[in-house]
């Protein structure tokens, strides 16, 4: 697979995803990850790419001359054009799942007020939101898209098992909570049941468990 970035801000994109889990997949060669700075395509000679909304208000929005510019030069023929916005449809792990699969794809990162919506209009195949809040940096939101699609690819993961079993693989029912030694700590102790080498028990108390979890965190899963 391979990652194009287009952004203000590469190093805040590419530095999350030059470590540990995602860089050893870049060593292995299972994803190539690249950022561009989207100042590289403005024609400005003080490298603008934005102005202010047309019928006011705050905030500047990225002009369409250089996002246009950007994208059809890194585009190719099978690439899915991914613009991160507050905007877009929020991200879930199926469709990180579904994205895992895709050869090619160019992450446009919105900054500011957003970008000219000409260009969501006839360059961008899907916007995608990480949550319901607004950063300073949609950097940022890519950096979390790519960490989340990588780690999915076959190879990525050590242990192959631990991307299937996990939360999200069922999206309405989070994980059950997990203990590791010591059995006692500060005088609590790991549930008896996880010691019993019973493994039928086990799975029972681990879905009764996740059952208990997503009603109290997060009782819009149904
Ligand atoms: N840019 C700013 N906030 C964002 C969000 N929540 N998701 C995606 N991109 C963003």
């Amino acid at each position: 697979m391979k990652i194009d970035i287009l952004t203000l801000f590469p190093e805040i994109a590419l530095q999350p995803l030059s470590d540990s889990i995602i860089q050893r997949a870049r060593d292995a060669g299972l994803v190539e990850i690249r950022g561009h700075n989207l100042r590289d395509w403005s024609e400005d000679k003080h490298r603008r790419v934005d102005d202010t909304p047309c019928g006011g208000g705050p905030g500047m929005v990225l002009q369409p001359g250089p996002l246009h510019a950007a994208i059809t030069s890194l585009k190719k023929e099978n690439t899915r054009v991914i613009l991160m916005t507050p905007q877009g449809a929020a991200l879930k792990q199926a469709r990180v799942r579904e994205l895992s699969s895709e050869t090619h794809l160019l992450i446009v990162c919105g900054h500011y007020e957003g970008i000219d919506h000409r260009i969501i209009e006839s360059l961008i195949d899907e916007e995608i939101s990480i949550g319901d809040y607004v950063l300073t940096n949609g950097a940022i939101a890519a950096a979390v898209l790519c960490d989340a699609v990588v780690r999915l690819l076959p190879g990525a993961l050590g242990d192959s098992q631990s991307a299937i079993e996990e939360s999200f693989s069922d999206p309405n029912l989070l994980e059950a909570p997990c203990y590791t030694r010591p059995v006692a700590f500060m005088g609590e102790k790991v549930p008896e049941i996880l010691l019993s080498g019973n493994h039928a028990k086990i799975a029972e108390w681990r879905k009764e468990k996740a059952v208990e979890r997503t009603r109290r965190n997060r009782p819009d899963l149904k």
